[in-house]
């Protein structure tokens, strides 16, 4: 299905590849079909390809290229951050907060199941984590504390510089995990400022393709999770895929440049949405702290439907949302982030998230679907 055909409001699930990724990665397909660590002439032009890839994504980012570790996505960055982090340890302490991403939530319980102990820091009713809630959680024997930048169901902003400065703290020689996948490019990345270790980046929410990630590590990087040959520094073994991170490090170069524009625009489509959404469904809830909140991610629950008719019958109005994350959005679980910030399991809720083609006109008309839907099916 091409955008033309939807307004697709989903970009916190997938964003479609800006052209100058799709570009890059042309020319990568055509000019470095190599494998980037053979001796021959193709080799070399794909280990040069990869190694400027490398140094564009990590100017982006602001770290040296060497602290940058390509991946399969976030899911594998956070893996190997988390996991590989503390291979070799038979336990520990270890914090995060219960609206992490299943990525998180998962290495940790992975964790837990080897005998380290794991404390989920609640957030508060705004969606943010209290940062001293979550630094006094740190003790003598914490080896890593995790916490997301941006939440991808409501778009709230953590406080990584008060939580993680404050485990530090505590706990000096604990590694902090921060999961940026949904900021990149809409935020600026500060790890120094931070006191973030390691960082998780992803491709495909910023424009650039899916299945390409990349890990920002401190001096110490870690283990690697699994056998293979000295890739990444040994640490993610297995053949980069080069076009992938080609182009990933052009979406990221690109959103990064056009941050100041494509920021003014997401508040501006975001503004129309709650405007609109105030007038037509007046009894939806947004939730998150408006203050808290980035404008690229809006979720909203109201009564009468359940989120996975909300979303269908939006989607016969011409409107792609979700009903939450893209990951559990088949499980018809309740979600995990709204029930720790206590939205009531009755409401339906969907996540509208915008990117850089949406405009105020595809949020009015989203809350048009909304209404008519609600109008259609809903129970008075
Ligand atoms: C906050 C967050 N972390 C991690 C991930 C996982 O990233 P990936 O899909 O690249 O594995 C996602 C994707 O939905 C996300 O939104």
């Amino acid at each position: 299905m091409s955008e033309g055909e939807i307004i697709y409001l989903d970009h916190a699930a997938a964003t479609p590849l800006v052209p100058e990724a799709a570009a890059a990665m042309a020319d990568a397909y055509r000019d470095a079909p190599g494998n980037p660590s053979a001796m021959g002439r193709w080799g070399r032009a794909a280990a040069r390809v990869l190694r400027q890839a490398r140094e564009r994504l990590a100017h982006v980012v602001g770290v040296h290229p060497d602290r940058l570790l390509f991946t399969s996505g976030g899911t594998e960055s956070i893996g190997l951050a988390v996991l590989g982090s503390l291979q070799g340890r038979a336990g520990g302490h270890v914090i995060t907060s219960a609206l992490e991403h299943p990525a998180v939530l998962g290495s940790v319980r992975m964790l837990e199941q080897r005998g380290f102990e794991v404390t989920r820091v609640p957030p508060e009713r705004t969606g943010v984590v209290d940062p001293s809630r979550f630094a006094a959680a740190a003790r003598s024997d914490t080896v890593l504390a995790c916490l997301m930048h941006v939440n991808n169901e409501l778009g709230t902003i953590q406080p990584l510089e008060a939580a993680l400065a404050g485990v530090k703290e505590r706990a000096p020689r604990c590694l902090t995990v921060v999961d940026a996948v949904q900021s990149l490019t809409r935020l600026a990345l500060e790890p120094d400022r931070w006191s973030a270790d390691l960082v998780a980046l992803s491709g495909h929410k910023i424009g650039g393709p899916r299945g390409v990630g990349a890990l920002i590590t401190a001096k110490r990087r870690p283990e690697k999770l699994f056998g293979g040959g000295d890739q990444e520094w040994g640490v993610r073994p297995g053949t980069q895929n080069v076009p992938g991170v080609v182009g990933f490090a052009a979406a990221a170069d690109h959103g990064e440049q056009t941050r100041p524009q494509r920021a003014a625009r997401a508040s501006e489509v975001a503004d129309a949405f709650l405007k609109e959404l105030a007038e037509r469904v007046p009894g939806a809830q947004v939730n998150g702290a408006a203050e808290a909140r980035m404008p690229w991610i809006l979720n909203v629950s109201v009564a009468g439907l359940p989120s996975e008719a909300l979303v269908r019958g939006m989607e016969e109005h011409g409107v792609c949302v979700s009903a939450g994350a893209a990951c559990h959005a088949r499980s018809q679980k309740p979600s995990h982030v709204l029930e720790s910030i206590g939205v009531a399991s009755h409401l339906g809720t969907v996540r509208v998230s915008f990117g850089a083609s949406n405009t105020p006109d595809h949020a009015r008309r989203a809350v048009e679907a909304l209404a008519l839907t609600l109008q259609r099916y809903a129970l008075p």
